[in-house]
């Protein structure tokens, strides 16, 4: 099989970082790969199949170099950047795969995540393909199973998600914030508006009540399982977990389906793992699933509140299904199917 050469857009942060890990368990042939980051990462190298790969800066010279050649690029700086460089790496003949919300509600820009919609990749007239929400790409997952068997009706979630989908400098800060506590000193907030040791925050507002967080899972999950009028509400909040995003998921359903089936329909669909024996206590807990790649679904109960309706507890590593891998298995569908 053509090895690809690929460019990592934002290697050196913290979905940049498993993007390449990704890679290095081979996956997709990966002859070249070219990382790529801003003037701040100058002289740093990442590792990968065993070398030391110098970071390329993003806007080296006149039109970027670090396009030419390249077969894909997995795009993880931020959506201004996404904005600005992605085009152009698509110009140049590169599939772009972009983990930024810069294109995700772009007409001509599919969202995808392969056990729910992968054949949408194969229609990309911008020669963009936009990797969802880190806490989308675990709902869809999950729901996708249950909307085949019962239909959904309405979809409440409450997200539980982990410092590092806020960056590399937001892990740092937790992980100082806990030596300053150990050492008697007050916790010091910089990358995040408030401390976030022993404590639990809300992204911003930018428009109307909700966050965007809330806003993003709202609209993703409604476009990536193409139904538009899905009734749907989240509150998304973050906790001082290091990776992994659990989320608590209320569905009601257009069809009965009781707990037993609704697990049996999770435990047959791809990329999910049914951990589900709260009286052994087993149940998903994100220590236990940072650096897996599955979907973990567990709590799967009844709930006597609403005929028909289900709570689920849905876990996943955010830096792995929830943006590396997931775009790294968009990629290897793209293979597959002579697309790439
Ligand atoms: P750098 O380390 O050089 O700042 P995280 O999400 O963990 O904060 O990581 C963000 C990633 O995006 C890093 O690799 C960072 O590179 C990169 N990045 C941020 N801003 C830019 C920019 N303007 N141009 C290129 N890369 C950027």
């Amino acid at each position: 099989m053509r090895e690809l050469c690929v460019a990592v857009v934002g290697a050196t942060g913290a979905v940049g970082r498993e993007m390449i890990r990704v890679l290095d368990e081979g996956r997709i042939p990966v002859g070249k790969l070219v990382p790529v980051a801003s003037e701040r990462s100058a002289g740093r190298t990442v590792s990968f199949a065993g070398r030391e790969v110098p970071v390329m800066r993003i806007d080296e010279g006149d039109f970027p170099r670090w396009t030419e050649g390249v077969d894909l690029a997995l795009f993880s700086a931020g959506a201004e950047v996404s904005r600005r460089y992605g085009p152009l790496a698509a110009g140049a003949g590169a599939v772009v795969i972009d983990n930024s919300s810069a294109f995700r509600m772009e007409k001509g820009v599919p969202l995808v995540v392969p056990e729910v919609n992968a054949n949408a990749a194969l229609d990309r007239p911008r020669g963009i393909i936009a990797n969802p929400n880190c806490s989308t790409i675990q709902l869809v997952v999950a729901l996708k199973p249950l909307h085949d068997v019962a239909g959904l009706g309405r979809v409440v979630v409450s997200t539980y998600q982990a410092i590092s989908g806020a960056g590399a400098r937001a892990v740092a800060e937790m992980e100082d914030q806990a030596r300053d506590w150990a050492s008697g000193r007050p916790p010091i907030a910089r990358v995040l508006p408030y401390p976030i040791l022993f404590n639990l925050l809300f992204h911003d507002v930018k428009e109307g009540s909700d966050t965007e967080e809330e806003t993003k899972l709202v609209r993703e999950t409604r476009r990536i399982l193409g139904l538009e009028d899905l009734k749907i509400t989240a509150t998304c909040v973050r906790v001082p977990v290091q990776v992994g995003h659990s989320e608590a998921v209320n569905v009601e359903f257009l069809r009965p389906i009781s707990a037993a089936q609704a697990r049996a329909a999770l435990a047959a669909a791809p990329g999910i793992q049914v951990l589900d024996d709260p009286g052994e206590r087993r149940y998903p807990l994100p220590r236990d699933i940072a650096g897996t790649d599955a979907v973990y679904v567990g709590r799967v109960r009844e709930d006597p509140s609403a005929p028909g309706a289900l709570n689920l507890w849905v876990v996943a590593d955010n830096l792995r299904k929830g943006a590396a891998l997931n775009a790294v298995q968009i990629a290897r569908f793209l293979l597959d199917q002579g697309s790439l």
